[in-house]
């Protein structure tokens, strides 16, 4: 018999890449969207099935995680052997901008899925989709599951609350319900205000004469960049294994966002000069014109300066470690987008 699996969030990157993966596995997969006024599907558009097809094995539902009455009946109905909750506002810059909603949806919407699952059926295993930005001004490198937090927005203070609620509801009612303490990771479906997107985005369209400067924030900061394909396989194994526990996924390589940016730049063959300071610094092409400059309003109110982790639990019993490495990744992000460009989508 297949295994049932049901998703929050299932339009998002991740969402996506584990539908796919989730298909391979022969898995049924029921996934919750949200009610948009344009489509929000476009990430799954090539797994869509539709009404009519018999023995569906992959069934939508509209619900909202901010909406407990939703939560429950689509968990009800769709009696899942498992659910990934991905279901967030993502966007940390954007989290300082509407942090009650953020909180809303992703403190308090783990919560209404804990408690409809305790009501529902004990057994069903819970995945909640943890962030290195609880990490956030580290106090400790690299980081590993035992290294304490400091989140350092809206965004990771509402990602701690679902961390220790799942951590809470294991312990209490002893639920299967484990925390990823997922680093970066990107992909050519990363959502476009994403700062590694925008990049291969804009100079990828730069390159294609379509737009004339990239402008960007904080260069300084260091990521710890994987590939979602490859986390996506992690977060699956995760419900895998015997007991319930809490990983990092990360590839323990660390660049700034400048580095990713010059590496994406040389797989064009854009020749890049860089000068002046701070807001004035800027990066020149081959004819002197300024192609990327800073801008104050992609700052954050108080950032997250570095983040590296180490996953030597999660290859130890998750036998997980990544396949891509930063140039991989990059490399698919590009072909991606010069596809598009090709064929002026
Ligand atoms: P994403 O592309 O922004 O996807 C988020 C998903 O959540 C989308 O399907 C979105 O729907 C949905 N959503 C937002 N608010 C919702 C609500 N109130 N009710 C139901 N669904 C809602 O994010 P991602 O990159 O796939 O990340 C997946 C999860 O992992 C998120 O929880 C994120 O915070 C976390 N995470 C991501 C990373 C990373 O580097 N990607 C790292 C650590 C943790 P719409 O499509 O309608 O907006
Ligand atoms: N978005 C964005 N846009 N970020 C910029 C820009 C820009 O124009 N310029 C510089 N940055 C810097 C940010 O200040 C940050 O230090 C870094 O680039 C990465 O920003 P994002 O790509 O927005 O990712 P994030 O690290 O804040 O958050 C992502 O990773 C988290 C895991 O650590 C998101 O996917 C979160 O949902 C996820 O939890």
């Amino acid at each position: 018999m297949s295994k049932i699996a049901l998703i929050f969030g299932i339009t998002g990157q991740d969402g996506s890449y584990l539908s796919k993966f989730l298909l391979k596995k022969n898995y049924v997969v029921h996934g919750v969207k949200r009610r948009s006024s344009s489509l929000n599907t476009a990430r799954i558009d090539s797994i869509y099935q539709e009404p009519f097809v018999k023995k569906k094995k992959l069934i939508l539902h509209y619900g909202d995680v901010s909406d407990s009455n939703s939560v429950f009946s689509i968990i009800k109905n769709t009696k899942p052997d498992e659910i990934y909750n991905f279901a967030a506002q993502s966007h940390v810059a954007v989290s300082f901008e509407i942090p009650e909603y953020t909180t809303n949806t992703d403190a308090m919407g783990t919560l209404r899925i804990l408690e409809a699952i305790l009501k529902i059926n004990k057994k069903i295993k819970f995945y909640q989709a943890g962030s290195s930005e609880m990490f956030g001004k580290v106090m400790q490198i690299p980081q590993t599951e035992k290294t304490p937090f400091y989140p350092r927005s809206p965004y990771g203070v509402a990602k701690l609350y679902s961390h220790w609620i799942t951590i809470n509801y294991r312990e209490s009612y002893n639920l299967f319900a484990s925390n990823g303490i997922l680093f970066n990771h990107e992909s050519p479906l990363r959502g476009e205000t994403f700062v590694t997107k925008k990049i291969v985005q804009g100079l990828c369209r730069i390159k294609f004469g379509k737009q004339k400067k990239l402008y960007l924030g904080n260069l300084y900061s260091k990521r710890d960049w994987g590939h979602a394909e490859d986390y996506v396989e992690a977060i699956w194994k995760i419900l895998q294994v015997r007991k319930p526990d809490d990983f990092v996924i990360c590839t323990g390589k660390q660049y700034t966002i400048k580095n990713f940016l010059d590496i994406t730049a040389k797989k064009l063959g854009i020749i890049l000069k860089w000068r002046g300071k701070g807001l004035n610094e800027k990066a020149y092409n081959l004819d002197n014109k300024p192609i990327v400059e800073i801008k104050k309003k992609y700052f954050r109110p108080s950032e997250v300066d570095k983040l590296v982790g180490d996953y030597t639990k999660a290859k130890k019993i998750l036998n997980w470690k990544p396949k891509h490495n930063l140039s991989s990744l990059i490399d698919d992000m590009i072909n991606h987008e010069i596809n598009l460009l090709k064929n002026d989508k």
